[in-house]
């Protein structure tokens, strides 16, 4: 399907409706798109970032129902194959073709694809390009989410194609962004699983996009957005320290003392007046987990104590909490056991990138006792000690 962005632009990517994985860990409920653009100027003919290899045939569809017979720049903003994959098929195709990129993105494609060093025309930060009409200009965004991602400018239309960054999960055959809780819920979802690591330099490259004044922004993932701002303002606010009143309860249980602690907790935060969420880790969806990661204050991890340590559940959610970085604030260990071991050690080990302050764990010998009860709704009131000394509750 072929969707006119301006006049001589166009998406001529693939949407891809089954896909329900993504990394091999994220679910993508929305399926996905891979956006690559095509820019006719008077003179030379760009195409913007490719598609999953698999779906090159809707690109190559795409371009042939245009008419285009010949391609003289394939631009690459970013090596990831979802992007890049397709180009060797589109040298092959179109022979006189060069892959415009940065030397980085270069270098990594020639490792991850085989490209050739000639394939290759290599920019500069704030170089641009004529097409005759239509001017390329090229902005280093590093770390959205790779270090060679870059931004392409089109000048004279002012759309700015970022690639991954502000992309959704979202397959549609809008051109632009219409259903926004939706493609908010999507965009929040991608930017949780991986841009969040890197909020830092995602703060200055979106200044770098703000100051291009877009009345476009075209990702490769999901709609685009002709109303730059709502994207914007989203980024904005996930990569601010700003945190909910919310404590997110990750959990597993074998024989129910865990979850009774899990219950017994749930509602002693309610009275407290700190809104919860739970998932079971056995049936939860690791990408509402991600997303929920974006802005909570608070993660309790409860696990049982299996093996000598925490069960491989809990030990994998606190890897990904980690690994992703969130802005969480508070984290709390819990927990049920039998006779000893290595819980708390093994879980803080594997949480061991996040600055949050680590509450007393609290471990309790097998089914919880009239008085354990007691240290539960203590664990409880900490917790909301801490929301109302970080001023995240009213
Ligand atoms: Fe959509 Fe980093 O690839």
């Amino acid at each position: 399907m072929i969707r006119k962005m301006a006049e001589g632009v166009y998406n001529v990517g693939a949407i891809d409706w089954e896909r329900t994985l993504f990394d091999e860990i994220v679910s993508t409920p929305q399926g996905t798109s891979y956006n690559a653009y095509l820019i006719l100027g008077s003179e030379k003919i760009a195409l913007v970032d490719t598609v999953e290899p698999e779906k090159v045939d809707q690109l190559l569809a795409n371009l042939e129902e245009l008419g285009v017979e010949r391609i003289d720049y394939i631009v690459s903003n970013h090596a990831e194959q979802d992007h890049s994959g397709a180009i060797p098929i589109l040298l092959e195709k179109y022979p006189g073709a060069k892959v415009v990129t940065n030397a980085k993105c270069k270098a990594f494609e020639m490792d991850l694809l085989h490209l050739k060093d000639e394939d290759f025309i290599v920019i500069k930060e704030g170089d641009t390009l004529d097409l005759g009409g239509k001017t390329l200009k090229f902005v280093f965004t590093p770390w959205v989410h790779w270090p060679e991602t870059m931004t392409t400018f089109l000048v004279e239309d002012r759309i700015a194609f970022t690639c991954d960054f502000f992309g959704s999960h979202a397959a549609t055959t809008h051109t632009f962004a219409e259903q926004y809780d939706r493609i908010y819920h999507e965009a929040k979802r991608y930017y949780a699983e991986i841009m969040m690591p890197f909020r830092q330099t995602i703060g200055r490259n979106i200044k770098k996009i703000e100051e291009l004044e877009p009345r476009i922004i075209a990702p490769s993932h999901g709609p685009a957005y002709s109303d730059p701002k709502f994207i914007i303002d989203a980024y904005k606010e996930w990569i601010s320290e700003k945190t909910k009143n919310e404590a997110l309860v990750l959990y597993v249980s074998m024989h129910g003392s865990t979850k009774k602690m899990v219950d017994a907790l749930v509602d002693y935060l309610g009275e407290e007046g700190v809104e919860v969420k739970v998932r079971d880790l056995v049936h939860a969806d690791m990408g509402e987990i991600a997303i929920d990661l974006v802005d909570v204050t608070t993660l309790i991890i409860a696990t049982p104590t299996m093996l000598a340590g925490p069960h491989p559940s809990a030990v994998y959610a606190a890897y990904l909490a980690n690994a992703l970085r969130p802005k969480v604030k508070v984290v709390g260990i819990m927990g049920s056991y039998g006779w000893g071991g290595r819980t708390v050690d093994i879980l803080k080990a594997n949480l061991g990138s996040l600055r949050v302050e680590l509450l007393e764990p609290l471990l309790i010998k097998g089914l919880p006792k009239d008085e354990d009860y007691g240290k539960i709704r203590e664990f409880a009131k900490k917790i909301a000690e801490k929301h109302r000394e970080l001023g995240v509750m009213g």
